[in-house]
């Protein structure tokens, strides 16, 4: 058999995770698996929205529409854009947001890909396996030459540094790279745990911009697999809607129905607010610690805070996998000066706060 070599490599977030878990079944001592990218404060509680599921249904037994159920398209509208029905065209759901930065790179005719200089790594690795070029930059303002044949990743609140931009230097940035015609991914799942604005439907409004979102990480339903892509553009929507048939043939029934009666019902939305609460209150006194403690990269952080889900902390991977913290070496979400950031780490800062001090606090 003769295979197609992609040449990524798989993911070391994905390979600390298995790192941990065979250290706790081997010592028999629980590790804190800061490695991750998801909420771990609290579940989110779904006990009001399994009653209101008709498991009996064509709706949940049988294929979805392509592009995804109206209900939760519409739910969609509501809940990002202003209620603006006309926008409901725009959207397609997906099986997640890895799956559609994946299609989005396929689809878009960039010779460059940008990323931001600290960034998630699988974003290279998708662009390496669809043979694209790809480059970095320390800013938005800091462009020189774009055209229409550059695509720009943005991610904010980043990871892996969980810093958030000023939103209004954030949307000017964002107008000024589309106007010269290269097109922006918006690539920011982190952002509803923290914020509940009208962001999302502004940004829709510019030209060249592509949405990608996912409810995986501000609703704690990664295993649910659902996202969405939002674009303005209808031939890439065309192009899109080809490709989400042959690719997926119709995403999940049951996730689908799921996600959209948490953000769209009475008893959905207590879910997730008491969610996002519980979680922010735990991430920002986690932040509070590492600030207290001088665990925060200063040359990455300047006079700024990060809030979250994330933070880089100046203890190096293999330092805090010995005192049973799993994290991720900085030189993972790098591509130059890999030297350097391999004395840090980024952690997830979205753990219960009793549980995150007792375990940094033996590091100090
Ligand atoms: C920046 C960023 N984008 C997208 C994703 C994709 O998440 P999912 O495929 O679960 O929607 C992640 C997950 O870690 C992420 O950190």
């Amino acid at each position: 058999m003769k295979i197609n070599i992609s040449n990524a490599t798989f993911s070391s977030i994905v390979g600390i995770g298995e790192k941990v878990k065979k250290a706790e079944l081997e010592s028999g001592e629980k590790y804190l698996a800061l490695n991750r990218g998801v909420n771990a404060v609290v579940d989110i509680n779904l006990s009001e929205i399994v009653k209101q599921i008709d498991f009996n249904s064509k709706e949940f037994q049988v294929y979805a529409p392509t592009r995804g159920f109206n209900n939760l398209r519409d739910s969609i509208i509501n809940e990002y854009f202003q209620s603006k029905k006309e926008k409901l065209k725009n959207i397609s759901i997906t099986p997640g947001g890895m799956p559609a930065l994946d299609l989005v790179i396929q689809l878009v005719d960039a010779k460059r890909v940008f990323f931001p200089k600290l960034y998630w790594g699988s974003y290279s690795k998708i662009a390496t396996i669809r043979g694209k070029k790809y480059l970095f930059y320390n800013d938005l303002s800091n462009f020189d030459n774009l055209s229409e044949d550059d695509l720009v990743f943005i991610c904010d609140p980043n990871n892996p540094t969980g810093i958030k931009m000023d939103d209004h230097y954030l949307f000017e940035s964002i107008k000024e790279i589309t106007k010269k015609g290269a097109t922006v991914l918006f690539d920011s799942p982190y952002r509803k745990i923290f914020y509940d604005d009208d962001f999302f439907d502004k940004l829709s409004e510019i030209d060249n911009v592509i949405i990608v979102e996912s409810f995986s990480k501000w609703i704690g339903l990664s295993g649910l697999r659902v996202g969405f892509i939002y674009s303005n553009n209808d031939i890439f929507n065309s192009e899109l809607n080809i490709r989400l048939l042959y690719e997926f043939n119709g995403i999940s029934s049951a996730s689908q129905i799921v996600v959209d009666k948490i953000i769209s019902t009475k008893e959905g939305k207590l879910a997730h607010t008491e969610f996002r609460k519980e979680t922010i209150n735990n991430i920002q006194q986690n932040i509070d610690f590492l600030k207290r403690n001088s665990l925060l990269v200063e040359n990455i952080y300047e006079n700024r805070l990060p809030i979250g889900i994330f933070a880089v902390i100046n203890r190096d991977e293999d330092f805090l996998f010995r005192n049973r913290i799993g994290a991720v070496g900085m030189d993972k979400f790098c591509y130059s000066d890999k030297d350097i950031y391999s004395k840090y780490s980024r952690v997830s800062v979205s753990v219960k706060n009793s549980i995150f001090t007792e375990y940094l606090g033996k590091i100090l």
